[in-house]
């Protein structure tokens, strides 16, 4: 399927975009072990998030929905899954694989997990080596691509982990692996990233303690079912948040997006490059706090991103990388070299459709240098990467001329009504086939 994004548009009016994808992946995969039932609101409706809910029915959990975002979890136990019947096949869902690994550590009976062409190129040596030294047989294709087979052990090592990258998918494998663990496990993370699996732990009522940049917990407790209302994702605002401020004569309302400071690097970068955003109707949601986001036009100037806001907008930088080419001067991004191993490899991707419309971007090892300019028509690559369609359809607000987007399917992982919404604000952007 291909995009079509027509040039210019205002954005304007008052939407809710879907469930955070983070947060529905981990109420099904906590739903399912915990005792009793757990119901969720806002589930993120999307092939990532579907790809866990059919693991889990694969393992024998009994899942009513999802229906309007509604889902009903009949929870095993924690040690009530049953070995699925073949392998389990994630798609694109790099948070299914990784938190799954951790998981699937603990238990009694060995699973393979297998990805599409784009999740078969990502490393996965990043959750195997912890797992490893906790006593899991991990075997890997070669260069520790997918497949992944994990030979779990009901009896496994309480380790402490030093990250060496900041990765929430790596830290919610260990601490999920951790609960099959004697003892305690803890992990530090060299820089902050989103915290939503131990928030939601809690909410389950296991503890899990933070000190400094130290996540902890105890294995052998058990999780009690609980009520999740998932907020909308703050990584699909995104792109609206970037549409609003470049497109002019526009304000548009976001409605109940989830804020967690572990995620707002988007807004706090948009901020700095002279975006007008306000946060309204502050409120938190079952332990998330939520909000409404005001977006208005705005000139927005090129910067030097931070690098301790890289982390938080981790997921955001295909669309930011759009943002600095409609911002007057450079923008300057380093540290960001986990944006090489996403869905595709971001940089590239993103530098090479940006200079396929007349932008001078220059990837780097780590990053990219943007200088803003005059966006044109062309034509762009998604490379199986649901945010680098989005991004591109975003920039055609301020193209001169049609940008045609190939390879958009992917989009359904984490944003089926994108279309719908994106053409109900104004943006002149349509399926091509
Ligand atoms: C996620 C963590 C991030 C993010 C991904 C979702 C999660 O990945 O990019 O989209 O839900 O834990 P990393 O942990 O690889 O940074």
């Amino acid at each position: 399927m291909d995009f079509m994004a027509n040039p210019g548009g205002a954005v304007n009016g008052s939407i809710r975009v879907p469930g955070d994808k983070s947060i529905s992946h981990r109420s099904i995969m906590l739903g399912a072990i915990a005792d009793g039932t757990t119901t969720v609101d806002g589930f993120l409706e999307g092939e990532d998030a579907l790809a866990t809910l059919n693991a889990f029915k694969a393992m024998g959990v009994n899942i009513e929905g999802p229906e309007n975002g509604r889902v009903k979890i009949h929870g095993v136990g924690r040690e009530g899954l049953k070995a699925p019947k073949g392998e389990l096949y994630v798609g694109n869902s790099g948070t299914t694989i990784r938190l799954l690994s951790g998981l699937m550590a603990g238990q009694k009976f060995s699973v393979t997990m297998s990805g599409d062409v784009s999740l078969n190129k990502r490393p996965m040596e990043r959750v195997a080596k912890p797992l490893r030294e906790m006593g899991v047989t991990v075997e890997t294709a070669e260069g520790g691509r997918p497949p992944l087979k994990i030979t779990g052990s009901n009896a496994l090592k309480a380790i402490h982990y030093d990250m060496p990258m900041a990765s929430a998918q790596v830290k919610s494998c260990v601490l999920l692996a951790g609960l099959y663990s004697t003892g305690e496990t803890s992990v530090s993370e060299p820089a902050p990233t989103r915290d939503h699996t131990e928030r939601m732990l809690r909410g389950f009522g296991y503890p899990v303690i933070r000190k400094g940049n130290t996540a902890s917990l105890v294995g052998g407790q058990r999780l009690q079912g609980m009520h999740i209302d998932v907020p909308a994702d703050i990584s699909s605002a995104a792109f609206f948040m970037v549409a609003a401020s470049i497109a002019p004569d526009s304000e548009l309302v976001l409605q109940h997006v989830g804020i967690n400071p572990t995620r707002i690097g988007v807004i706090n970068i948009l901020k700095a490059m002279g975006g007008d955003l306000t946060i309204e109707n502050k409120r938190e949601v079952g332990g998330e706090p939520v909000a409404d986001i005001r977006v208005r036009s705005a000139q927005l100037n090129g910067i030097e991103i931070p690098e301790d806001q890289v982390p938080l907008a981790i997921d955001e930088f295909p669309v930011l990388f759009v943002a600095a080419a409609c911002a007057e001067g450079k923008t300057i991004l380093r540290g960001a070299e986990e944006l090489r191993v996403k869905e595709s490899d971001r940089i590239q991707v993103m530098a090479d459709g940006l200079q396929a419309l007349g932008i001078r971007a220059e990837p780097t090892e780590d990053g990219i240098e943007i200088e803003g300019g005059q966006i044109g028509g062309g034509e762009i690559e998604c490379h199986h990467d649901h945010r680098i369609a989005m991004s591109f359809s975003v920039a055609s607000l301020r193209a001169n001329a049609p940008i045609h987007i190939r390879g958009a399917d992917n989009v359904a992982t984490s944003f089926p009504n994108f279309i719908e919404l994106a053409e109900q604000v104004g943006m002149r952007v349509e399926v091509a086939k």
